[in-house]
């Protein structure tokens, strides 16, 4: 790579910028994850990350990517040949339906057209016919990363109330957590699965889990194996501060640091900020003239925008020259939107003349690539910045 001046711009949905503050706190020395020190660490982060998912019971921290936190809370709830409702709402709801199915569940997954979330009423219909309740889990995806969708999970929760149907709640909040508001208690979630890569403003290596009553319970009878993944076992060692095995110790020092970001912040201050600058971006896109992949103004995601290209023109190409020219990194289109979406992130450390820079870029990368809009996307973000300006 030739050499470059000044600072990349990271506008990937996720993992997004690391700030200073953190990054400082990662690099402190290592100490012994058996001592008395780290105990302190560990339970302070355990109580925070209660307060980030905005409930009262307990939350586990794996040393793994996200993936690793899907796995777990399939394992520890369920049983061989168990039943699922999934929604195809992207490529993320896609992989986790594939990791359910690996595991031997037997997966309902219903398809949408990549535009919608998860939808109600579906779920509603699905759970009243399901009479025997072989139904054991529904798995929502919170902000499906690869369409910049957001689904309504209270809405979710009220379509099982309504259809009186005992089964588990399992929602992703892998790019929502910190950046949209969120609500494992009151919104009757069992399980929440997250990481640290996004709206925690950490690197990756963090999998995170929160648990309702009703989920540990379920642990209790679940047959599917698990060894790592193991609940039991995290919150027995958690009770002390802690693990079963080696903890990601300096992850840890960043996830204790990030916290007291956000909370320094607001977590409500931060999620005005995540919508601020998602309606700035969806102004931006629509005075280009471009579509936003998101069909349903009520489920805009505040993370994220995926935005479709023209006819004829190859999102990757526009990507890889904005890269090279101007050194911004924004997101692909994954599985079936290859090429024909691409992705801008406003989520985590993230302010306005950083939105600034990511739409400028954008701007030129369209103008130089020759592809058809309208001038003034970047314009129009700044006037509404200004207007909403506190
Ligand atoms: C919504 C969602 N779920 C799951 C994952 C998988 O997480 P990881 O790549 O950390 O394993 C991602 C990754 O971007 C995601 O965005």
């Amino acid at each position: 790579m030739p050499y470059r001046s000044g600072r990349h711009f990271l506008q990937i949905p996720g993992p997004t910028n690391v700030p200073q503050r953190i990054l400082r706190a990662l690099s402190r020395p290592t100490i012994d994850h058996r001592g008395p020190e780290f105990a302190e660490l560990s339970l302070e982060v355990l109580e925070g990350l209660q307060r980030i998912f905005q409930t009262s019971g307990p939350v586990i921290i794996y040393p793994s990517s996200g993936t690793g936190a899907w796995e777990a809370a399939l394992v520890n709830t369920l049983s061989p040949g168990d039943k699922v409702l999934m929604f195809e709402t992207g490529h993320f709801a896609t992989l986790w339906r594939n990791m359910a199915a690996a595991l031997g569940l037997e997966v309902d997954f219903v398809p949408t057209d990549w535009r919608h979330g998860v939808d109600p009423e579906v779920v509603e219909e699905k759970l009243f016919e399901d009479r025997d309740h072989r139904i054991k889990s529904v798995m929502a995806v919170h902000n499906e990363t690869s369409t910049g969708v957001t689904s309504r999970i209270p809405l979710i929760r009220n379509a099982m109330d309504r259809a009186n149907h005992p089964a588990l709640l399992m929602v992703d909040t892998i790019s929502s957590l910190a950046s949209i508001d969120y609500r494992h208690e009151q919104w009757g979630v069992d399980v929440t699965v997250g990481c640290s890569q996004k709206g925690l403003m950490l690197p990756p290596g963090l999998g995170l889990n929160a648990i309702s009553e009703k989920a540990l319970l379920a642990s209790g009878s679940a047959k599917l194996p698990r060894s790592f993944w193991d609940w039991e076992a995290m919150l027995t060692a958690n009770k002390q501060g802690f693990f079963p095995y080696t903890p990601a110790t300096n992850l840890l020092y960043g996830l204790q640091e990030a916290i007291q970001m956000l909370e320094e912040e607001g977590l409500q201050n931060v999620f005005e900020r995540h919508h601020r600058h998602a309606e700035a971006t969806r102004r931006a896109v629509r005075a280009w003239g471009l579509e936003i992949l998101c069909a349903e103004p009520a489920e805009y995601s505040s993370s994220l925008t995926a935005v479709m290209m023209p006819e004829g023109f190859d999102a990757d190409e526009l990507l890889a020259l904005i890269l090279k020219k101007f050194d911004m990194c924004l997101g692909i289109g994954l599985g079936k939107v290859k090429g024909k979406i691409f992705r801008i992130g406003h989520l985590g450390y993230f302010n306005d003349l950083m939105l600034a820079g990511t739409l400028s870029g954008l701007e030129l990368g369209l103008s130089i690539a020759g592809i058809p809009f309208s001038k003034g996307g970047a314009d129009a973000a700044l006037e509404y910045l200004k207007d909403t300006l506190r």
